[in-house]
């Protein structure tokens, strides 16, 4: 059967190209996944999510104050409202396809999508993820931390740590007109050398003009290129990364909650980065 390749990049009939036409056409003619040029954002727009990124880094800088032993995920809610609508923005997960609040909060067991809950109380020994959304102007920025309640076991504080680990080296990973598929490679490797797993079932995304853009950035080794990384690109890098097996399944009571399969704990780092001539700059961390 005849291959259908993907031709993202398009020049308008009779029109000259440009050096940047020149460049990403030679690695569409080539068979590779080039961008659209929605993807790659203009100084305007990026001037854009960057002022979005700084009131999402600020969100989680104020939750890295805040955040207690004792505490619900409810009040980490309200915290990340008031703060993201007090700074004229207004948080990305809030009714985000049904979604019931404001921000996720996913605690040991939970990988990700977690919602907070006056029900569910902080305690000493937790780890938690809290992912961090931003809309400020139409401009959409995404990060998340891990913050360690009290002391907890020596295992659960190395997951911690070489799950930030995982996204450093693959944010290193990732150079400018390489290809998406390097980011996973690399972090996957990292995670098993500490014999730690990488789900596969979520991944980076493309953010800024809307949350969830293309292209999709998987933390593990597809042993595909997947898509050219162009300077002007903004997308995520977010691994989560298990204790013991890569397997998860979605609560079915709520819809959202990620939860390991073998409820061993996991944890997960995300930044937004821009794609520059030189490598990635953190956009929101
Ligand atoms: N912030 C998540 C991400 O990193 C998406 C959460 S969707 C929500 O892509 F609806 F659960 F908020
Ligand atoms: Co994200």
């Amino acid at each position: 059967m005849l291959k259908k390749r993907i031709k993202n990049w398009h020049v308008p009939h009779g029109q000259e190209l440009t050096d940047l036409d020149k460049r990403i056409l030679d690695f569409q003619n080539r068979g590779e996944l080039v961008p659209t040029r929605r993807l790659i954002k203009t100084p305007e727009q990026i001037e854009g999510i960057r002022r979005s990124g700084v009131v999402n880094t600020g969100v989680l800088d104020l939750l890295e104050k805040e955040i207690h032993a004792g505490m619900s995920t409810a009040e980490i809610d309200r915290l990340v409202y008031d703060y993201t609508t007090g700074h004229g923005a207004i948080p990305a997960p809030l009714n985000y396809e049904g979604f019931p609040k404001s921000v996720c909060t996913s605690i040991n067991e939970v990988v990700c999508h977690g919602i907070p809950s006056e029900d569910e109380i902080l305690e000493e020994g937790d780890i938690i993820n809290i992912d961090v959304s931003t809309i400020l102007d139409g401009y959409f920025s995404d990060a998340s931390r891990m913050f360690i309640i009290g002391k907890t076991s020596p295992r659960k504080e190395k997951l911690v740590k070489v799950a930030k680990e995982c996204l450093d080296v693959g944010a290193s990973a990732a150079r400018p007109w390489g290809f998406v598929g390097d980011i996973g490679k690399a972090i996957a490797q990292h995670a098993h050398k500490h014999g730690f797993s990488v789900v596969r079932d979520l991944c980076g995304h493309g953010v800024g003009l809307e949350f969830h853009e293309d292209p999709e950035v998987d933390h593990y080794n597809t042993h595909r290129k997947g898509m050219l990384l162009v300077p002007g690109m903004v997308f995520t890098i977010e691994p989560m990364i298990n204790m013991g097996d890569w397997q998860v399944f979605i609560d079915e009571e709520d819809g959202w909650t990620v939860v390991t399969e073998d409820e061993l704990p996991s944890a997960q780092w995300e930044h937004t980065f821009l794609m520059t001539e030189n490598g990635l700059e953190i956009l929101s961390h």
